[in-house]
């Protein structure tokens, strides 16, 4: 789908952003003494030098509560007054209930409507369109918005193909109308055909949970790398495109781009593609690695932080993964413009 939504007669945004990532660090460093593999050809492949790992007790709520806590606050948002909170996690606390729901406890949003999204890499982004729609319709007042993964639990860290790219960590918005600016448009997809290149296989209803399953190790990732790579490669320029051309936009309307933390390689190609100057491009990647859906809000906060989002800064996020989904947003920063 793709939606140029500027002219839909209220104007949504997000007024809050927080981050959390677990306070243990695992370098390249340290991936050489687990598997075959070296801080040289990781940093050359991916960008990648360091990841945040989750303590064996810390599940994907546990990251989520102190950034969605950051976002609230940020936002002067008090969590009795969300009527929507969405977790986009392919690693939830249990398959069910929902994160969602478990986080809603916690934080004390006792009105909300509370679920999880699953879209991979994507669910981010999948997730703002959802709060978008939400408020836009009237459905919803006020949302909250989370990616959070504990990527290291599903993570076959003898599997040197896939050990070395992901990371934990969590990222929370808080959606809401605003005065003027806020989300101009989505454009976001999937195409399941591709599913298969980049899964879990055990757990679900295909294949449960068996000792036969556990033989295989099926209860981790699989990912047919080169697959996924060139994926990514395409959508990430092409879903930008789109969603620009359909607001109306080039490149030079975009401020800040924002994209998903998969591969260096794969950023630097969307760049170089999409025609943006490097110094407009948010990275943080050497650092926390692929956090899938936490990946964008992590670099929201980390943007802010550095003084990068003003009001009116015009900001591209896009993502790519899991499903095979894709998906981008563009929208007008508003820094404490809530309109109440
Ligand atoms: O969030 C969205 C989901 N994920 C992605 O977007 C990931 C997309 N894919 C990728 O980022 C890349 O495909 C990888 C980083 C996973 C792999 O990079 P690559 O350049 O595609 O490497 P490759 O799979 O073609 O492997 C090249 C060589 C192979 O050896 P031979 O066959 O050439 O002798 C691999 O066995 O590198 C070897 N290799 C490694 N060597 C050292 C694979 N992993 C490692 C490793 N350390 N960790």
């Amino acid at each position: 789908m793709i939606a140029n939504v500027s002219g839909n007669g209220i104007a949504v945004g997000i007024t809050g952003i927080g981050a959390y990532a677990p306070e243990r660090v695992l370098t390249n460093a340290d991936l050489e003494r687990m598997v075959d593999t070296s801080d040289e050809w990781i940093v050359t492949r991916t960008g990648i030098r360091e990841r945040h790992i989750a303590e064996p007790e810390q599940a994907a709520s546990d990251l989520a509560l102190p950034a969605a806590r950051e976002a609230l606050e940020e936002a002067g948002v008090a969590a009795r007054d969300l009527d929507l909170l969405v977790v986009a996690t392919a690693t939830p606390d249990m398959l069910f209930p929902a994160t969602a729901a478990v986080l809603a406890d916690e934080l004390g949003a006792k009105r909300a409507a509370a679920y999880d999204l699953l879209a991979g890499c994507t669910g981010f982004v999948y997730a703002l369109s959802q709060a978008y729609g939400a408020i836009a319709t009237g459905l919803s007042g006020k949302a909250l918005v989370v990616g959070t993964e504990t990527l290291s639990k599903i993570t076959n860290w003898q599997d040197r193909s896939t050990c070395i790219l992901f990371g934990d960590g969590a990222g929370a918005a808080v959606v809401e109308p605003v005065s003027e600016g806020g989300i101009l448009g989505f454009e976001l997809g999937a195409d399941g055909s591709g599913g298969s290149d980049l899964c879990i296989p055990a757990g679900g209803s295909r294949t449960p949970v068996t000792a036969d399953a556990l033989d295989q190790e099926l209860q981790f990732i699989k990912m047919r790398g080169q697959e996924v790579f060139r994926f990514a490669t395409r959508v990430m320029v092409t879903s930008a495109e789109e969603l620009l051309a359909e607001c109306g936009a080039g490149v030079d309307d975009v401020d800040l781009y924002v994209p998903h933390q998969a591969n260096k390689r794969i950023i630097d190609h969307a760049v170089k593609n999409l025609g943006l100057a490097s110094e407009r491009v948010f990275m943080n990647i050497d650092r926390y690695g692929n956090t899938s859906s936490a990946s964008i809000p992590l670099c929201l906060a980390e943007a802010r932080d550095q003084g990068l989002l003003d009001d009116g800064t015009r900001v591209l996020m896009s993502a790519v993964g899991a499903g095979l989904t894709w998906g981008s947003a563009y929208m007008t920063w508003t820094n404490g413009r809530a309109s109440r």
